[in-house]
């Protein structure tokens, strides 16, 4: 018996009856591989039934046991693996081999000119992004993790496009890895076992679906001197968000809130080139993608993740102040302690914040860092002198570092109220406060920070009107929490 005969006899046993011309097309690849693979490295394989059943079954079995989509580009051919078996068993499909490596693309222009395939495109290229022409399917072996696939792809399918995976039996990782990275552009909707006939070599087939939602509107970004560009740097200082009302966000948990509680804040989605999407699909919001170096600079934190573009919430004039329970009156210059007091007093249940003159803008990048979304959740008023306080007719507790004030474990404040911590450094102008309080401390350490401070202040006046008889909870030893 011939090789070539060999050749379909294996195939058949496959269960898969190639005919005269099918056979000699396979043969004449076989033959090239063979030749070439001496000069350049183009399979690990070379034993002549491996070669036939892990290179050109594998491959050619994959029309019988799904439906692929023409035009379907095969990415990281390699040798041609699956386009070339798929194309012999498919004539009528049109194909584009994306190839980054030189000799591989050489060997595959040798073969579509000797195997004299038609509608075949052969584009040597290390793909990433878009390539200025879509496509209803794309297929890959042995190329590299899901996720990676699917982010690199996005742009080169057409909505509903699908992608095919040719993997092996063990992959649930990575489908877990993929769902939680890219579940808002795809769904996986087969997932195919199986055994290549008359072998023991499990395989695995996963199709997924691109959504025909996402990116209706996505701006490249690749010069600092683009204007919307230099927008977003702007909004790395107090200033720039003043002048454009807009501020930005960061980190992945806080960006999963904001998307889930604040959608209507959000003016656009900041992509990093090759970097993660936000998992949920913001139809009506523009994504803008960065190049690296450029989305690194607006990425002080260095989260990598999707920075959101936020509409600034309105400062109320303070005069709209309602006049009920407790009120903080924020003062600090630094950002930092300004984002931590929101989210303190969110928390504490205090949602009426008075910016005073001297504080620090609630927008500032290491304010939004400390505050999170609860700055979406807060009402802002502002921005008073200290001595304007008086005006709102409600008494000024003043909050002040031992041995002034009166203990804050032995003051009752009264229901409504205005809490007002002392600035940074010089602490609180006393004639501003109608009664002082401070918190007890050790000898030997001066001040607290005056976020903690407030932090202290606004938990006690809770746990204050919260607790009320003796606790209830026993210790219990030994059970684990
Ligand atoms: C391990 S080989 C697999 C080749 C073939 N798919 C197979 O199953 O035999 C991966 C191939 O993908 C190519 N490749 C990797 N990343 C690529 C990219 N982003 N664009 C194009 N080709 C790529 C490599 O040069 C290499 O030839």
């Amino acid at each position: 018996m011939t090789n070539k005969d060999h050749l379909r006899i294996l195939f058949q046993r496959s269960g898969l009856r190639l005919t005269r011309e099918q056979t000699q097309l396979f043969w004449r690849f076989h033959s090239l591989l063979r030749e070439k693979s001496r000069e350049s490295d183009l399979t690990r394989i070379y034993n002549f039934e491996n070669m036939v059943i892990k290179h050109y079954v594998d491959c050619a079995i994959v029309p019988s046991l799904v439906e692929l989509p023409s035009e379907l580009l095969d990415l990281g051919t390699g040798a041609g693996f699956p386009g070339i078996p798929i194309k012999i068993m498919m004539p009528q499909i049109r194909l584009t081999l994306v190839e980054t490596r030189q000799e591989r693309v050489e060997f595959l222009e040798e073969v579509l000119e000797e195997l004299e395939l038609k509608d075949v495109t052969l584009i040597k290229k290390k793909l990433s992004g878009p390539i200025g022409k879509r496509f209803e399917g794309v297929i890959t072996r042995a190329l590299e993790d899901i996720t990676s696939t699917l982010r690199r792809v996005l742009e080169v399918l057409e909505p509903n496009g699908k992608v095919i995976f040719m993997k092996g039996p063990n992959c649930d990782e990575e489908i877990e890895e993929a769902k939680e990275n890219m579940g808002a552009f795809y769904a996986l909707y087969k997932d195919i076992h199986y055994t290549i006939p008359e072998t023991t070599y499990r395989r695995r087939l996963l199709v997924y679906r691109k959504n025909d939602v996402p990116f209706r509107d996505l701006k490249e970004i690749t010069s600092s001197d683009n204007k919307t560009y230099k927008l977003f740097k702007s909004l790395l200082t107090s200033k720039g968000i003043e002048k454009s009302s807009l501020f930005l966000m960061w980190g992945s948990k806080v960006v999963k809130e904001t998307i889930q509680d604040h959608i209507t804040h959000i003016e656009g989605v900041i992509l990093r080139q090759g970097g993660p999407f936000p998992e949920s699909i913001l139809i009506d919001s523009p994504y803008f993608r960065l190049s690296k170096e450029l989305f690194d600079q607006l990425d002080p934190f260095g989260t990598s993740y999707p920075i959101l573009l936020l509409k600034k919430p309105k400062i109320r004039p303070f005069g709209d102040m309602p006049r009920k329970g407790p009120i903080l009156a924020i003062p600090f210059q630094d950002p930092s302690n300004v984002g931590a007091v929101i989210r303190t007093s969110l928390a504490m249940g205090v949602r009426n914040l008075l910016l005073t003159e001297s504080c620090a803008s609630p927008f500032h990048p290491k304010a939004v860092r400390a505050s999170g979304p609860c700055i979406l959740s807060v009402e802002l008023f502002g921005r008073p002198k200290l001595e304007e306080l008086r005006a709102l007719r409600l008494p000024i507790v003043g909050l002040a570092t031992p041995p002034k004030g009166v203990d804050l474990l032995r003051f009752g404040f009264p229901e409504d109220f205005i809490l007002l911590p002392g600035l940074e450094g010089p602490g609180l102008p006393l004639e501003m406060a109608d009664q002082l309080i401070s918190i007890p401390m050790e000898d030997g350490v001066e001040s607290l920070n005056v976020g903690v401070a407030t932090a202290i202040a606004l938990f006690w006046w809770r746990a204050r009107r919260d607790l009320r008889g003796p606790l209830s909870i026993p210790l219990k030893v030994g059970e684990g929490a």
